[in-house]
């Protein structure tokens, strides 16, 4: 049933007056709904959520990522029971947590050794911490349009509606003290002419180099993270990966498999919790040894603590998701799946007569509005962002939830749900205003 006739209830009203009372702007971070379409979540099994008027949707959002498996995974949901009864958190080693830092050490190529957060953020934060504790120097390389968290390095140049002169980095959020944009130096997507002159001139005042080798939607072009490495190694320069979205989602290695190129330090998150906050710093030996506290009182330590760092609740759900990702056949589903929904999704737009196009990998893709060949973060400024608004919201109102740039497919989503959510996705392209120019798929 669409959940457009379907009204929402005087408790869920009630719900989202109290949120916009008491949470800034309504919501939990910087993007929200549409205020007719906004609904709260009652429950999640498998592909779906239900709101608190009991209406269903496809969900595509997956908690931002990290339900692979869909909600409330029988496995998970019992690993988590187990350990409820055992301790919920203790600020000592325990068993989950050592197991999964051997689990994530086995499965991703550069981890020799693993520190924990509790966020993707400050795993970023803690790799550029500890590479600049390695390599004694302060500013970092990052790529326009990747995003690598929220804290002050981070949001530099991630969304710049008026992007500066390469390296320039511009502060994303207010409250980020302006000192801190020449910290930043900002590169290219897919441009490895342009990184080798960059670092050419800078290389000697650099601790490191992020990127998302999977930059949001953009796919890196053959040889650009081969390439990447070959001239941070070339400069002595530590290489890290943000691993946060597409670790243990686009291999079991996550992107360094996937695209065959290892760095020296990898941010992972998301996947690795189950659903529950945790993520980590992983990668080399040598560079990892910065947060041994043995180092405490000398130049090279790098202090890193939190209280629910290595939480033990956090990672049985971790361990569960990863066995559940090591049955044989797992990925070889999970990929088709997303490639059965993307190519038709391509299709439709094929159809549709619309500039626009399909983008990203077949676990995480999306629709852009532009018809223009997209491989850097100033080419998708060329999308039509209110045509994006418009489609994710002609869907909601279908009951398919997904990302507002991103659409995250799961092991739980299944032929029906794909068959229905091509069908809610054709309905709201036939809603969309015409252009009359063609589309690329
Ligand atoms: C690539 C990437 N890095 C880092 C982060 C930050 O992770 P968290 O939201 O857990 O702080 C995100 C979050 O979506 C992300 O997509």
């Amino acid at each position: 049933m669409s959940t457009s006739s379907r009204a929402r209830s005087s408790e869920e009203s009630q719900l989202l007056d109290l949120a916009a009372r008491y949470l800034p702007g309504g919501v939990l971070g910087s993007s929200r709904m549409p205020e007719e379409l906004a609904f709260v979540v009652k429950r999640g099994q498998g592909s779906k959520v239900w709101d608190v008027s009991g209406r269903e949707y496809i969900d595509y959002l997956l908690g931002s990522g990290p339900m692979i498996l869909g909600h409330a995974h029988p496995a998970v949901v019992a690993a988590v029971r187990d350990q409820l009864a055992n301790g919920t958190t203790f600020f000592m080693l325990n068993e989950p947590v050592v197991r999964l830092a051997e689990e994530i050490c086995r499965a991703v190529p550069c981890a020799e050794q693993v520190r924990f957060t509790s966020t993707g953020s400050e795993a970023t934060f803690f790799a550029l911490r500890a590479a600049r504790a390695w390599r004694k120097r302060e500013k970092i390389m990052k790529f326009e349009g990747g995003y690598h968290g929220s804290h002050d390095y981070a949001l530099m140049s991630s969304s710049p509606k008026w992007p500066k002169a390469f390296p320039a980095a511009t502060a994303d959020s207010a409250g980020i003290p302006h000192v801190l944009e020449g910290e930043v130096l900002i590169a290219p997507y897919n441009d490895l002419a342009t990184v080798e002159a960059l670092l050419a001139v800078h290389a000697d005042a650099l601790a490191a180099v992020i990127v998302e080798p999977f930059q949001r939607l953009l796919v890196p072009q053959p040889g650009f993270l081969a390439g990447l490495r070959a001239l941070t190694a070339r400069y002595e320069i530590p290489l890290i990966f943000d691993e946060v979205v597409t670790g243990f989602r686009f291999a079991y290695g996550g992107a360094q498999e996937h695209y065959g190129v290892v760095p020296d330090l990898c941010a992972l998150g998301k996947i690795i919790g189950g659903g529950f906050p945790l993520a980590a710093v992983a990668g080399r030996r040598d560079v990892m040894k910065a947060f041994d506290p043995s180092l405490d009182g000398t130049p090279d330590f790098v202090a890193q603590v939190g209280t629910l760092n290595g939480n033990p609740v956090a990672a049985v759900a971790g361990l569960a998701t990863l066995a559940e990702l090591r049955k044989p056949g797992a990925y070889a589903r999970l990929h088709q799946t997303g490639r059965t929904l993307r190519d038709g999704v391509g299709e439709l737009l094929r159809r549709s007569g619309l500039p626009a196009q399909v983008i990203g990998e077949t676990t995480l893709f999306d629709i852009v509005f532009t018809d223009k060949p997209l491989t850097d973060y100033r080419a998708m400024l060329t999308a039509d962002g209110a045509m994006l608004k418009k489609f994710n919201a002609e869907c909601l109102a279908r009951g398919i939830v997904k990302g507002k740039e991103k659409l995250y497919v799961s092991l739980a989503h299944g032929d029906e749900d794909v068959a229905r959510t091509l069908e809610v996705f054709e309905a709201a392209l036939k809603s969309l205003p015409r252009t009359g120019r063609p589309a690329r798929a």
